[in-house]
């Protein structure tokens, strides 16, 4: 009861404009302090905000200096090599800080805890806690396990685990926008993903639960949420007396009529799944924001074959064209994986057309990094040298650069809705917010009386590749 009041608290003082501070803004009433960093996809900082909740009904505060704190946790990810060496590098630094403050306990939590398991707590003696992203709730229990000495570890996967009921506490929140969990794990098996393994089967979190989580965070000030999971579109929800099926389309559709004025994004789809259903919910609705994160992934038909992604390269453009079609001021977005098991440069050239005819206006850029258990790891041979794949990757990166530019330029003279987020990062002079296609759009205060979470209408005046920049316009 204490830890909600103090949660609602912290919300009211949101409102008023303040700096959002997370619950360590109080930390006295707490018996004891947790620190948590996050890696990876958004998946995991939303799941870190599920354990925050776990954690204040036990008794614990956050606090962002991780030296004071009596648990360190540290929320991993799995999905290439170098976020797990960047975690590993982290883990060596907390294990310092462990023997300068006696008592202090450091877990390992999401994807490399449960590709991992006992491996980092056994053989290297890195941490104290591991624990799978399914079993969060374990959590109090386990740090019970290691104040006595024992080990506390669970990785196991669940078929139904959802946390639909855990109200998360927000941490490092702007108070404008957020991201609610609405489905976990992946039944895709992509050949070079590691995500099946580590987060387990698909499920879909309970409608009711998604709309009144949406509801609250509208109540509280909040003006944009992000429906997350690994594969948003195959999202399917059957209520108990299984008289009302909800699909994504129609779970959409439900957050939208919140309010107009709660903005919903959604991240991430994969292209097999998105549907004319979807594609029309979304033009219906102006406060569904025209933004489409739809990972190509390689631009090659044989690439795709090998990576089993399902669609082939002229299934995908269709797809693009499909989206343009219903929707002309709808922005698109990729991954893409360089140097795939056997890629020629004929399969290279494959990817940077695509890319440019799909014309997205970013992308996430990645050279292959073979993961341990894939399929691909054990089916076909990481034989494309490095060095090639980083030649590969610098040419799709100068690529995207050009396309984003190019993008952001043609925004030059239109008006944006724009959706204010706070300070922009360089002056306390000027707002930084997002337009629907999910833009950066920063520009001055200047006399008007408006405040983050409000939505202005903005003249683009200039743009640079990353951000557009421009005026209020009445
Ligand atoms: N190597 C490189 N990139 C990968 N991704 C997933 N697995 C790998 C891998 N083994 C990329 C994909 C995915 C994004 C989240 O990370 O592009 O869409
Ligand atoms: Fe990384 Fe994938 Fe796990 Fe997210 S789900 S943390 S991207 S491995």
């Amino acid at each position: 009861m204490e830890t909600l009041e103090l949660i609602d608290k912290v919300h009211d003082e949101d409102r008023q404009g303040e700096p959002f501070a997370p619950i360590a803004i109080e930390p006295n009433i707490y018996k004891k302090k947790f620190y948590i960093e996050s890696y990876g996809c958004a998946m995991n900082f939303a799941d870190s905000e599920i354990v925050a909740s776990i954690l204040s009904n036990e008794g614990f505060g956050a606090t962002k200096n991780f030296e004071e704190a009596d648990l360190v946790l540290v929320n991993t990810c799995s999905i290439r090599e170098k976020a797990e060496a960047t975690v590993r590098k982290r883990l060596t630094e907390f294990k310092k800080a462990k023997q300068a403050k006696r008592g202090m306990l450091v877990g390992i939590l999401g994807c490399m805890a449960e590709r991992l398991k006992g491996k980092l707590l056994e053989e290297e003696k890195l941490v104290d806690l591991v624990i799978g992203p399914d079993a969060y709730r374990t959590l109090p229990a386990l740090i019970q396990d290691a104040e006595s000495g024992q080990k506390g570890v669970n990785v196991l996967l669940s078929r139904e685990e959802t946390y639909g009921d855990i109200a998360p506490i927000r941490l490092d929140s702007n108070g404008v926008n957020s991201f609610v969990s609405i489905m976990r794990g992946c039944n895709n098996m992509c050949s070079f993903c590691v995500v099946p393994f580590t987060r387990g089967r698909e499920r879909s979190r309970d409608a009711f639960s998604i709309i009144n989580e949406c509801k609250d965070l509208f109540d509280n000030g909040y003006r944009e949420v992000t429906l997350l999971g690994q594969n948003v579109d195959s999202y399917y929800w059957v209520d108990e007396q299984k008289d009302m099926v909800v699909t994504f389309a129609k779970l959409l559709e439900m957050v939208a009529n919140i309010s107009p004025l709660l903005r919903v994004r959604f991240s991430t789809s994969h292209p097999k799944d998105i549907t004319d259903e979807v594609l029309f919910t979304m033009a219906r609705y102006e406060n569904i924001c025209k933004y489409i994160h739809l990972p190509v992934q390689s631009g090659s038909t044989r690439m795709l074959q090998l990576m089993n992604r399902t669609y082939t390269r002229e299934w995908y453009m269709a797809k693009v064209d499909r989206i343009r079609e219903i929707m002309p001021d709808c922005s698109i977005t990729s991954d893409i994986i360089a140097g795939f098991c056997t890629e020629t440069e004929e399969d290279h050239q494959d990817t940077l057309s695509i890319i440019e005819y799909s014309k997205y206006d970013m992308s996430y850029m990645f050279f292959y990094s073979e993961r341990p258990g894939t399929l691909a790891a054990r089916r076909f041979t990481d034989d494309i040298p490095l060095e090639v794949k980083k030649r590969r990757l610098n040419e799709i990166v100068k690529l995207q650069n050009r396309l984003s530019q190019h993008s952001n330029f043609a925004d030059i003279g239109k008006t944006f809705k724009v959706l204010i987020e706070g300070n922009s990062k360089k002056s306390e002079n000027d707002w930084a917010g997002k337009s629907s296609q999910n833009k950066v759009v920063v520009f001055p205060k200047a006399s008007y009386n408006v405040n983050k979470g409000d939505y202005v209408n903005v003249k683009i005046t200039s743009a640079t590749g990353a951000t557009l920049l421009g005026e209020i316009v009445e």
